[in-house]
């Protein structure tokens, strides 16, 4: 995707280098475009922690150049496994970041130590390419479900709500649930987006409102309780969303306050629908609601607030009464019953085991 007309990807190794990785850090937009340069292990590890990467595809993305960074110092087998565990445990809930280390180390194990630092970048860099074509085909085969919502109402405006960020910023690039979006819009489909806000990092009102404003995709931020009032009044034709991890039967985990966007999605009988690279699908777990790990975030998240104020200076200021404790439960789990549909690099699909297993039968 383009910044004033400069086409950039959300991770890339340096040029002038040749080893460095660079990031937008998201810790700062939209009030200021900088980019961060990693240069080791320690650097990457907080850069996901911190959240100046985020999104589940960009952090398996930049976890696999933090492996790179980490055998550039130490090539072993031994700091090789003990890195990429260090790396694996930074974020608790985004399935891809055990994906792409779990690839990484099946790609090095069976490669010499000299030979490591080569193969890793190489892989890496495999891992953006097909991250960046598979939310293309996801853009693609979410505009067909944007195309139908036109044609039950020919001549408006198509509204499309989205929670959190699931654009280019999370991704390598184009994003999941923005690329449809970007499609439709690329396309001359004239449609506005609903942003929820998403409190309590923002992600919203700060990173996709940006991207949408970037690319001149009409839009409106909206406080995250306003979805279920402007559905029951006919303003939004359908819900597209992204998601951290996918069960085998097709449960989503997504940021926090998503699953009340579907419920409120079914009561209004609006098309509820998740974008997702199969990077995103755990095989290995079928009850969302048990079995996907939720990131426990500090509540100063959730007590205060960041924001740019009219003296130009970035402030964070506490929005709680004093002493008041905060909990922060940083994603939650939408039942696979409330999901029309799975958008996926190669369809779309029920969101259920059979739905699942019908796009990627190699999964058994
Ligand atoms: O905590 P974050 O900002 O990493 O959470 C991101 C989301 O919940 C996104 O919706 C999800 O990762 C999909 S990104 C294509």
């Amino acid at each position: 995707m383009k910044i004033n007309g400069t086409p950039y990807r959300s991770v890339w190794v340096d040029p002038a280098d040749g080893w460095s990785v660079c990031i937008f850090d998201q810790t700062k937009l939209p009030w200021a475009v900088d980019i961060l340069r990693l240069g080791n292990l320690a650097e990457t590890a907080h850069a996901i922690r911190s959240m100046q990467v985020r999104g589940a595809p960009l952090i398996g993305a930049v976890a696999a150049y933090g492996l790179c960074l980490a055998l550039r110092a130490d090539a072993s087998t031994e700091a090789m496994e003990r890195d990429a565990a260090m790396l694996n445990a930074t974020r608790p809930t985004a399935v891809n970041l055990r994906w792409a280390l779990e690839r990484m180390l099946t790609r090095l194990r069976g490669t010499a130590p000299g030979e490591r630092v080569a193969a890793a970048y190489a892989e890496a860099a495999a891992i953006c390419d097909e991250d960046a074509a598979q939310n293309a085909a996801i853009g693609r085969h979410g505009l067909a479900l944007i195309q139908q919502a036109i044609a039950r109402k020919p001549g408006s405006r198509v509204n499309v709500l989205t929670h959190c960020n699931a654009g280019w910023l999370a991704t390598v690039d184009w994003g999941t649930a923005l690329a449809p979006i970007y499609m439709a819009h690329d396309a001359g489909i004239d449609l506005h987006v609903w942003v929820d806000e998403t409190r309590p990092r923002n992600q919203g009102a700060a990173l996709t409102a940006w991207e949408l404003g970037s690319h001149g995709v009409a839009h409106t931020v909206i406080a995250d309780n306003a979805g279920g009032h402007l559905m029951q009044h006919g303003k939004v034709d359908l819900v597209i969303v992204g998601t951290d991890r996918v069960t085998s039967g097709g449960d989503v985990a997504n940021k926090i306050g998503t699953y009340l966007k579907a419920l409120a999605a079914r009561d209004n009988d609006v098309p509820f629908y998740v974008a997702l690279p199969s990077t995103t699908i755990d095989w290995t777990v079928a009850d969302g609601v048990a079995d996907i790990p939720i990131e426990e975030r500090a509540a100063e998240e959730v007590t205060s607030i960041t924001g740019r104020a009219a003296d130009g200076a970035i402030v964070t200021v506490r929005i709680a009464a004093d002493g008041s404790p905060g909990a922060n439960p940083a994603f939650d789990v939408t039942p696979a019953r409330l999901v029309t549909g799975l958008i996926t690099e190669r369809g779309t699909c029920p969101a259920s085991a059979a739905g699942l297993a019908s796009l990627f039968p190699e999964q058994g």
